[in-house]
């Protein structure tokens, strides 16, 4: 028996959390087990990795090499063995945010990422990534009326856009796994094709 293994990306700011408790709760009618989670995160090691990685400035290569380490512990607790019961996995980001926000935005080799990856996960891929989408004004807008923000929310527009433009690369070079959702829409019409693409698994 194998689960399904559903991943959220975005820029900050781009809403994706929103939109979390209604897949969570969709897949649980149809009698999932669902189990949420999100990176860096989803461990008590990686939740501390995390504090590390949101608030501590480092190089961009620290930063990946935390971010695959906290995932590596993820895969190994949570992941591979909530999908081996057939339970699905929905986690708030996983590698594609590494290539946005590492590589894209910070420069990181991708060729670095991939030896990672490929190390770390084999072939452990999402089944599906739902990629929520919009302008970067909209998103920095969103996130100055936020909560106190963290070390990449406080970045710049052009670092957004490098972030952007990265995640809708990967949804090109990866069409059958991505669906792109404009998330610039009201809540409402958003929340619809999200249920839709949900539905659809
Ligand atoms: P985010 O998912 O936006 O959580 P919150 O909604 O609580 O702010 O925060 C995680 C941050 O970590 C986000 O800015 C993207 C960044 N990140 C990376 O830079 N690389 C990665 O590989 C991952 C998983 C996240």
């Amino acid at each position: 028996m194998t689960g399904k293994f559903i991943s959220l990306e975005g820029m900050d700011g781009a809403g994706k959390s929103t939109h979390i408790p209604n897949i969570i709760a969709m897949l649980q009618a149809r009698g999932h087990e669902v189990i949420p989670t999100r990176e860096p995160g989803g461990t008590a090691l990686g939740e501390r990795l995390r504090e590390i990685l949101l608030h501590e400035n480092m190089h961009a290569e620290t930063e990946t090499l935390l971010m695959f380490a906290a995932r590596r512990e993820h895969i190994d607790r949570v992941i591979a063995p909530a999908l081996a019961r057939g339970a699905y996995v929905l986690s708030d980001r996983f590698t594609d945010a590494t290539y946005a926000y590492q590589c894209g935005a910070k420069g990181v080799a991708a060729a670095k990422i991939q030896l990672l990856e490929q190390w770390v996960q084999a072939d452990l891929q999402p089944d599906i990534t739902l990629l929520f989408d919009m302008p970067v004004e909209v998103s920095i807008q969103r996130l100055a009326t936020a909560r106190s923000p963290d070390k990449f929310e406080r970045e710049n527009a052009a670092f957004f856009t490098r972030i952007r433009q990265a995640y809708l690369q990967r949804a090109i070079e990866n069409p059958a796994r991505f669906s792109v959702i404009d998330a610039n829409r009201p809540l409402e019409e958003v929340k619809k094709s999200v249920e839709y693409i949900i539905s659809t698994l």
